[in-house]
């Protein structure tokens, strides 16, 4: 096809992704409505000494044996492959649909990496001085719907591509330029060649056009949901809102505020006591490139939760800095590969600097702007924030230097949370895993074979807090008692409900 053509091709069909988008409802949060604080979010359904590193333990696909009554009890919704089998072929299809399954989940993570460039294209100031194309401009364009305000916008996302791929040619050491490089290699574009500015700016068009009409469509179905009038309704189609979405890596402070605020509530019920949690696991730890909210790539990629949480649980007093352990489960070598390059440098004696930007005009709650000023008083010190970029009025950043003995307490595993889970054995179970902003990327079938390897993981009596509504089958050991709910700011929908699962037996 003609180039020229190609590339008006992939500008028109932009433009109408932004038409769609900005009449549309604009970019959804994934796990919260208001409408749902005052219903309960669940939904039912018809030792020894710790190993001292966790990722020495392999890990093992769920067997046919545990999946079996979830296979039953959802036949309606498995997947076609296992939907045509009959019962009697079940058990030796199991084995490899699960290994093949394995690797189309891990094959989401491209799409997901995809989507974070886009998010860099859109927000990112250390490869233009342009403005940022801030959710807020998008909203602002919308409520203008006509051709000329589109148009405009359009223009401005093509100089910032123009930049991004010179960025993308001459990355000199920006971690993200060098990331957008990579991913256009392994896409297959040949970076020397006379045409590849063209070829970069119709793809990159081309895939914030995907980006925009799955933001619709994620609007329209909330859209949907709030409709129905049913708040638990409403979070339970919200809680797989992402089941076709690439798998993005994206983190940010806050959720890890209402995990604070929910192990408080649970501590105050007496359903954990002082120094009783010893074994975490956090499923999707995250690392921080340039998140789909704010978005800041100033500073180093970064990962935030597991460090929140230990600090958290010091704290509240729930667990010992000297006896605790934490195990990252997550199937995204990037991530590992982060989390193992800082427990090595901690154990040559280094910190990690966390840097927590905040948007004096975000219109964050009171108790949210404390969180962030106490964040990391129990693992570190402050120490010297990056500077922030002159077009980034309003923003603040606090920087924490993370002690070395603290990041020794984290173990980076590699682990597909649908398909395995590590055979801890009696005894070593954990007493608490987080899972926020990762189960909304899975159909209730996949969600309840995670909810399965969960539980095999999980201490009689442990938690799983997540800020998702998973399906409880009547075969499931896991069982949600309450829920917390946490407002972030005074923008609309935005906080998160975090539920409190907890397994059966003490
Ligand atoms: C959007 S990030 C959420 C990060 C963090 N938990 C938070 O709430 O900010 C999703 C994380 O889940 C991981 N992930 C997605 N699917 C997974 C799976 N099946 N098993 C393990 N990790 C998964 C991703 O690699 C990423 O680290």
């Amino acid at each position: 096809m003609n180039r020229m053509k190609r590339h008006f091709h992939a500008s028109t069909l932009l433009l109408l992704a932004l038409g769609v988008l900005l009449t549309g409802g604009g970019w959804p949060a994934a796990s919260f409505s208001q409408a749902g604080k005052k219903s309960a979010p669940s939904v039912k359904a018809p030792a020894p000494a710790a190993p001292k590193n966790a990722a020495t333990t392999k890990a093992a696909y769920l067997g046919y044996d545990e999946a079996k009554p979830i296979l039953e009890a959802l036949r309606d919704a498995l997947p076609a492959a296992l939907q045509r089998a009959s019962a009697a072929e079940l058990p030796s299809l199991w084995p490899q649909w699960v290994a093949a399954r394995d690797a189309e989940i891990r094959s989401r993570l491209l799409q997901g990496d995809e989507d974070s460039v886009i998010n860099f294209l859109l927000f990112g100031m250390t490869f233009t001085r342009r403005p940022r194309i801030t959710l807020d401009a998008l909203a602002q364009a919308g409520k203008e719907v006509n051709n000329s305000a589109n148009n405009a916008l359009l223009d401005a996302i093509k100089l910032r591509a123009d930049d991004l791929i010179q960025g993308i040619l001459s990355p000199g050491t920006n971690e993200r330029l060098l990331f957008a490089r990579r991913l256009a290699v392994s896409k297959g574009f040949d970076l020397q060649a006379a045409t590849a500015r063209t070829q970069l700016q119709e793809y990159l068009l081309g895939t914030l056009s995907r980006v925009l009409n799955e933001q619709s469509s994620y609007a329209r179905i909330l859209e949907a949901a709030r409709l129905l009038g049913d708040p638990s309704q409403e979070f339970v189609e919200r809680s797989k809102l992402y089941s076709a979405r690439g798998l993005s890596s994206d983190t940010s402070l806050l959720p890890n505020f209402a995990l604070e605020k929910t192990l408080e509530a649970i501590t105050a019920q007496g359903l954990l006591t002082a120094g009783s949690v010893r074994r975490v696991a956090i499923v999707g730890p995250g690392l921080d490139f340039t998140d789909k909210q704010d978005g800041y790539d100033f500073y180093p990629q970064q990962t935030i939760q597991p460090f929140a949480v230990i600090d958290t649980l010091l704290r509240l007093g729930l667990a010992k800095a000297n006896d605790l352990q934490l195990t990252t489960l997550d199937l995204s070598p990037r991530i590992n590969d982060h989390l193992t390059r800082s427990r090595q440098r901690a154990l040559a004696g280094q910190p990690y600097i966390v840097q927590l930007p905040r948007d004096e005009k975000g219109l964050w709650k009171e108790d949210a702007i404390a969180y962030w000023n106490r964040f990391g008083d129990r693992i570190g010190t402050s120490a010297t924030p990056v500077a922030v970029p002159p077009g980034a009025i309003g923003l603040k950043v606090r920087a924490v230097a993370i002690r070395p003995e603290i990041v020794r307490i984290i173990t980076p595993q590699d682990l597909n949370i649908v398909l395995q889970r590590l055979n801890r054995p009696a005894g070593e179970g954990f007493d608490l895993i987080i899972a926020t902003n990762i189960l909304v990327y899975y159909e209730v079938f996949e969600q309840s074979l995670a909810l399965k390897n969960v539980e095999a993981m999980l201490r009689p009596g442990g938690f799983l807090l997540s800020n998702n509504a998973l399906l409880e089958l009547p075969t499931t050991n896991v069982h949600s008692l309450n829920y917390t709910t946490v407002v972030y700011s005074d923008k609309p929908n935005d906080g998160d409900h975090i539920v409190w699962y907890q397994r059966d037996g003490k």
